[in-house]
């Protein structure tokens, strides 16, 4: 195969939030995953895991998305705030019906963020809440001048107002949020969105809830309600804009039914095409809504946000149903590289990204057992990946025919590839799904003369190969030696099944 990339022919920047992460009240994501408490012996910091917190400081999450998911509409944040032993309890009737006594709540969640680095993506009751709810949820964490919830907040002990900028009004409206239509939840949204203000110099960017893989009705219900009074502003007397943008839900789950998705760990390989088809599947869905939004606001003002996505597999054998625990192999890696591409083709209208989930609940990065945790196959992507984050993307020309391969009567392209550029440094991506067949390429780098690369590769000699806790790391990303520059001529061997990056120094 060959290909062209011009160094110097530079896209939209790739949004670092498209990097984003998500932790739902949900199994065990916050309890026994990030929050283990302050008496426990996992070494934490108030409660918070510090290994894991170290291992996902490496990945430089942008931020991070709380408390749900299907929960974010059942929860009520004053019973998550003052002494823990005070906290009302509730159940989590979503998530096991099992008994949620909230001791993790606004301020722990704050400090989580606080300890990855990560900026807060707080999503909004609407389902059960009420707009005065959430608009003093608001209060309480942006503002700095005394009011009701400021004062609420220093009794808490924080004295400071926090920087919260993306906020989320409701989530799958069309059904854990609500059962509303989309018209329905278009005018919630817009009023609930309008309370929520901006206190002090606390600039709020507002992500009304969306639809479901294609539902590209909803985005258009949405954008009808909110393209003339959006992120475009329109709202000029007031100077007060209610919604920025608007997102959709995309999983990779495959299987006759619901009720049958398959295994995370034993699969054929029919049914590993079968999930990465249905993961190549976020490339027409998200172009749909793109497409549909780029009808109504041209001018890409308002953005697009994907706040889950990931695959979802039969749970494992012997685990509560309700709390959705999976293993993660290295077809969710594939799957994750194959998502990323689309993302960074994207970068004009899609702002942010979050992966559903990130410890312990469907494509974590992150497994824990007791004091034990393991890094999936997943993480190693978002850790390759990550100097894309903020870069400018450059278009990967194949001038040859990509190789493909009939799943299910549609075609799977077997090939897939992204590029970006910052100032030193250029970055390649480069995943080849073939069970069997390597992938070699060429690429003519042009506009930019460029040092000697230098890459990693992730791969396994199975499929079905993962970590887990206590044992060796059975895959994990190795220095790449498939590379080679001759002159302006990159040249990549690729193995089969595996995911590369490809890092390539500018001179000049
Ligand atoms: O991520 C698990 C669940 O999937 C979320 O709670 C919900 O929004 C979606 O249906």
């Amino acid at each position: 195969m060959s290909a062209v990339v011009d160094l110097d022919v530079t896209g939209p920047t790739i949004s670092p939030h498209v990097y984003g992460h998500f932790a739902e009240h949900l199994g065990r994501c916050i309890y026994d995953g990030f929050y283990v408490g302050e008496d426990s012996e996992v070494p934490n910091e108030g409660g918070i895991r510090l290994d894991l917190v170290e291992a996902l400081r490496a990945l430089d999450i942008p931020n991070l998305r709380w408390p749900g998911g299907c929960f974010a509409d059942e929860y009520h944040w004053m019973n998550g705030i003052g002494p823990k032993e005070g906290r009302p309890r509730m159940v989590n009737t979503h998530w096991g019906d099992v008994e949620e006594n909230n001791h993790f709540g606004t301020h722990e969640f704050m400090a989580l963020c606080e300890l990855l680095g990560a900026e807060p993506y707080v999503s909004g009751n609407v389902g059960s809440g009420t707009v005065r709810e959430m608009s003093e949820w608001v209060e309480y964490l942006t503002r700095r001048g005394d009011s009701p919830m400021a004062r609420m907040r220093r009794e808490n002990g924080r004295e400071d107002p926090w920087k919260v900028r993306f906020w989320g009004i409701g989530n799958e409206a069309w059904g854990c949020g609500g059962n509303m239509t989309a018209e329905e939840f278009a005018a919630q949204a817009r009023t609930f969105a309008t309370y929520c203000r901006d206190q002090g110099d606390n600039r709020l960017y507002r992500i009304a809830a969306g639809a479901s893989d294609d539902d590209y009705r909803w985005t258009e219900a949405l954008m009808r309600t909110v393209s003339g009074l959006g992120g475009a502003g329109a709202d000029e007397r007031h100077g007060h804009a209610p919604i920025q943008a608007v997102s959709f839900h995309y999983y990779t789950v495959t299987g006759p039914t619901w009720e049958q998705k398959g295994s995370a760990t034993d699969f054929t390989a029919d049914d590993y095409y079968r999930t990465l088809l249905k993961a190549q599947g976020m490339e027409r869905v998200l172009g749909g809504h793109a497409r549909v939004m780029d009808a109504y606001d041209p001018d890409k003002r308002i953005g697009l946000v994907c706040d889950e996505w990931g695959t979802w597999f039969d749970v494992e054998p012997g685990t509560n149903p309700g709390f959705l625990f999976q293993q993660n192999t290295l077809r969710d890696a594939l799957v994750a590289s194959l998502h990323f591409d689309v993302f960074h083709r994207f970068a004009d209208r899609l702002v942010m990204a979050n992966i559903a989930q990130t410890v312990n609940v469907l494509q974590a990065m992150v497994l824990t057992d007791g004091p034990e945790m393991v890094l999936t196959p997943t993480y190693h992507v978002f850790r390759m990946n990550r100097r894309h984050q903020g870069a400018a993307s450059l278009a990967v020309h194949v001038l040859s025919e990509t190789p493909a391969r009939e799943v299910d009567g549609q075609q799977l392209r077997t090939f897939s590839a992204s590029a970006s550029v910052r100032e030193d440094a250029a970055l390649l991506s480069l995943t080849n799904l073939d069970t069997e067949q390597p992938v070699t390429l060429t690429v003519d780098l042009r506009g930019r003369a460029v040092g000697e690369p230098t890459g990693e590769v992730l791969t396994a000699a199975e499929l079905s190969a993962h970590n887990v806790p206590g044992g060796a790391g059975a895959v994990a990303p190795r220095p790449f030696d498939g590379a080679r520059l001759e002159g302006s001529t990159l040249t990549v061997e690729l193995p089969p099944h595996s995911f590369a990056t490809v890092q390539l120094p500018l001179r000049g």
